[in-house]
């Protein structure tokens, strides 16, 4: 299928669909995880559009734009596949056009955990997908629970917005040995990959705990920081024991959580979450 880049013809093919839209939001460097949340999407909407677009305005200075693989060929080949109707993969000019300086901002649960690590990077999550779905107007939009941040931002700027489309989490996807999947794991050496395995080890462990009664907020958080302690090429960014929306850090005794982690390894940096207590 050929990727259609300009935004007046890609509102022109979505017209064109009838029935239900599902929208899976990517930066390319498709995998297995990314094709479950096109797969769910096609089992329940009559039209999935995929958009391929590595966003500039979410990284900050000094991160890993200009490495972040890109490799639309490939991209498409995994996508061919699937039942995809559209695949929207606009040049950077097409999206912010020369003076286009308007930002969505949902506040203070952006500043927290990777908004604390990465400052204006939800804003520049936020503004994109906003502007996504305006153009590609879908009823549901897909997302990963691995970027549990990226989820419950979103779901506030959608919400906020009035945006009419249903947010849907899936599963975070896992390498058999527990390691998340994510398209920055390529950046891994043999050495590395490895060791990444730790960080969803850390996570079980946690869970373990929890699951034998541990309820003690700050007890979690210090088995998961002694587990990754053990690893001393693992340096790590935070680890979170926080409310399930809001994200702010729990004190005291937990019944419902979001655990979750910053670490690099090298020079790549990656991220996972467990929900403990979840309904
Ligand atoms: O998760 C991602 O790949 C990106 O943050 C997203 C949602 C496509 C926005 O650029």
């Amino acid at each position: 299928m050929d990727p259609i880049e300009s935004i007046a013809v890609l509102r022109r093919a979505r017209a064109a669909l009838s029935g239900s839209v599902g929208f899976v939001p990517t930066m390319g460097a498709l995998h297995r995880g990314h094709l479950e949340l096109v797969r769910r999407a096609a089992a329940e909407q009559q039209h999935v559009v995929v958009s391929i677009f590595v966003n500039p305005t979410q990284f900050a200075a000094g991160e890993d734009i200009a490495r972040y693989p890109r490799d639309l060929a490939r991209d498409l080949a995994a996508l061919a596949d699937e039942r995809v109707s559209l695949v929207f993969a606009p040049q950077v000019a097409e999206m912010y056009p020369a003076g286009a300086t308007t930002r969505i901002d949902v506040g203070p649960l952006a500043t927290r955990l990777e908004g604390a690590h990465r400052p204006g990077h939800f804003i520049g999550v936020a503004t994109v997908v906003a502007k996504l779905c305006h153009i590609v107007a879908p009823d549901a939009l897909y997302l990963g629970q691995k970027d549990v941040q990226q989820t419950l931002v979103i779901r506030r700027m959608a919400r906020d917005l009035d945006l009419p489309v249903q947010v849907i989490v899936c599963p975070t996807v896992r390498e058999p040995d527990g390691l998340a999947l994510s398209s920055r794991n390529a950046y891994l050496s043999p050495a590395e990959r490895a060791l990444a395995p730790e960080l969803f080890a850390a996570l079980a462990a946690a869970a373990q705990r929890f699951a034998a009664g541990e309820r003690r907020a700050d007890a979690l958080r210090g088995l998961i920081r002694r587990h990754l302690a053990a690893s001393p090429a693992i340096a790590v960014d935070y680890v979170s024991v926080a409310d399930p929306v809001e994200l702010h850090e729990l004190d005291g005794l937990v019944a419902h959580a979001v655990v979750s982690l910053a670490a690099t390894i090298g020079r790549t940096r990656l991220i996972d979450n467990i929900v403990l207590g979840a309904p």
